[in-house]
């Protein structure tokens, strides 16, 4: 029997201070998530400089928190992964510097994930019989993109936004409405009270080209409809306009997702990032996928927004393969990083 790998993973991308345990990649002895929403609330967003000292203050109680609930001794621990990038520099920072002082003073190898890879491998903490190839959307903040996933490191990009991620496009709506920081549960939870009866309609979906996406117009659409009643002085159903935005929101996205199935032929569609939580998402991907023959997964909510277990699950597979192994001395954080 080959023997287990654990990994001690750590993420501090934007306004998370994350650290869990993960055993062979799918399996999660402790997943501690210590968020700063209740901080950034009261600025209506993250603010950087804010995240960045609260990751400080916080990381060194996050690991041992992690490592005592996994009940895993920190000799046991067969490598360190971290978030490199992307998200905001000063973030990365601390979760990086923490990284590579736990490795050089463990003598443990060093591994350096890509945010993304981390949403996307939170899938197979909740899949454990889920393997590539499949087709996978990844909505966050700060990212809205289609891949393939040929191997378990290997992707290839299908579409992209051209513009706001639509993570992005559903707090900038929020603000406006007047919700509070995040706003993608706030107007998911509106959204069930309301109707579609406004049309945002900017440019159909279909006619986009390719399988990249656009959400600045309809992002503007929402803000205009929102100034124009203002200066009317006419009432507004925020629940309406919650509802009439998301709608359109998920439907760009569920619908690119299975034309892109059926042309590259993929029976499964997995979802990952933050806007993967979305309810409207998960049930009108599940009903086209079942139109198309296409299975579709998600994992459940914890494991949709940023937390450091999805880390570790990818950090695993390029453990075994060798790849992303990072100096302990050089590894410098990145604000963006390629899909
Ligand atoms: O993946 P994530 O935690 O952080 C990034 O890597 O960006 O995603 C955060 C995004 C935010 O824009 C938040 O509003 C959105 O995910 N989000 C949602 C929902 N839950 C989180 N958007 C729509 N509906 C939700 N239920
Ligand atoms: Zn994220």
């Amino acid at each position: 029997m080959e023997k287990d790998v654990y990994i001690l993973a750590i993420e501090s991308s934007c306004d998370e201070t994350s650290v869990a345990v993960v055993k062979n990649g799918r399996e999660v002895l402790s997943n501690v998530v210590s968020s700063q929403i209740d901080i950034h609330k009261l600025y209506g967003g993250v603010v950087p400089e804010i995240a960045s000292r609260n990751h400080v203050i916080n990381i060194d109680g996050v690991c041992e928190e992690a490592l005592s609930r996994a009940k895993v001794d920190i000799e046991k621990i067969d490598a360190i992964a971290v978030t490199y990038g992307a998200g905001l520099l000063g973030a990365l920072i601390v979760g990086v510097n923490f990284a590579k002082a736990l490795s050089y003073r463990l003598k443990k190898p060093l591994i350096a994930v890509n945010h993304i890879e981390g949403h996307i491998a939170a899938n197979y903490i909740a899949h454990s019989d889920l393997e590539p190839p499949f087709a996978c959307l990844i909505v966050s903040g700060g990212h809205t993109a289609l891949c393939k996933m040929e191997t378990y490191t290997r992707r290839v990009l299908i579409g992209t936004t051209v513009d706001d991620a639509i993570g992005e496009a559903f707090d900038k709506v929020a603000r406006e409405c007047g919700l509070e920081y995040p706003g993608g549960p706030n107007v998911d939870r509106l959204t069930k009270e309301g109707k579609k009866c406004i049309n945002f309609v900017v440019k159909p979906h279909e006619k986009l080209k390719d399988f990249n996406f656009s959400y600045s117009g309809l992002k503007t659409a929402v803000i205009n409809y929102l100034h124009n009643k203002k200066q009317r002085g006419e009432e507004v159903n925020i629940a309406d306009v919650c509802r009439s935005f998301e709608e359109e929101a998920v439907d760009q996205v569920v619908y690119k997702s299975i034309e892109a199935c059926k042309k590259f032929g993929l029976k499964t569609l997995v979802l990952a990032g933050g806007v993967s939580a979305n309810s409207f998402l998960r049930e009108g991907a599940e009903r086209e996928g079942k139109k198309a023959g296409v299975k579709v997964l998600y994992p459940e909510v914890g494991l949709c927004t940023d937390n450091a277990a999805m880390i570790g699950s990818a950090a695993y597979f390029c453990f075994i393969e060798g790849k992303n192994i990072a100096s302990n001395l050089t590894l410098a954080p990145k604000a963006n990083v390629d899909l």
